[in-house]
């Protein structure tokens, strides 16, 4: 009696083994399938990105201008034309596709906003930053004419290019 109940109990534990190396497999296969595409869609992407981070305090702030249809298109103008010294199309390009002009290409080139993979991984704050005071040794200029506002709105603005 005992030995047949431990005989039912490793065969269960078999039946579990089978399944869940099954759904592991289905799991990682379809991860990987996904991968080939995002690989394929788009060369520049995923984006070989060295930027450094922002101060722990601005890292992690969330944007505090709401994402208002007003908003973004006031971050759409700095973009497209109205920033100082240079509009941020010259080198991000029209689409935000890191495609600007010839004349701004630069190593590292400008960050690729339509790469979802690579903007997911960078917070709000980050963006803020960067826009705020550049990215040394890099083409990247800062901006220390626009207001924190302004910032913000052009953060809700690029995000558009990766929805
Ligand atoms: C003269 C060219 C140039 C202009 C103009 C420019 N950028 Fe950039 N930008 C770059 C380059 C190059 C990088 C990549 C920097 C790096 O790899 O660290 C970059 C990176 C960024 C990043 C990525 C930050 C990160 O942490 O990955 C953001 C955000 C950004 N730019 C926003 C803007 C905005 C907004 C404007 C306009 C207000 C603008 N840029 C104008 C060249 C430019």
């Amino acid at each position: 009696m005992l030995k047949k109940r431990s005989r039912s109990i490793k065969y269960d534990s078999i039946q579990t083994f089978v399944f869940t190396m099954m759904g592991l497999l289905l799991f990682f296969g379809t991860a990987c399938a996904k991968n080939i595409e995002v690989v394929d869609a788009s060369g520049p992407c995923p984006q070989d990105r060295k930027t450094a981070d922002a101060p722990n305090s601005i890292y992690s702030k969330t944007n505090p201008v709401p994402p208002t249809a007003e908003n973004i298109k006031f971050g759409e103008q700095l973009y497209q034309q109205k920033a100082k010294p240079i509009a941020c199309k010259y080198c991000h390009g029209e689409k935000g596709d890191g495609m600007g002009d010839p004349d701004f290409e630069s190593t590292p080139p400008a960050r690729n906003f339509t790469c979802t993979e690579t903007m997911n991984k960078i917070p709000d704050g980050q963006l803020f930053w960067v826009i705020k005071n550049g990215s040394p040794n890099t083409a990247m200029p800062l901006f220390s004419d626009l207001k924190d506002e302004q910032i913000w709105q052009l953060v809700h603005y690029i995000r558009q290019f990766s929805k």
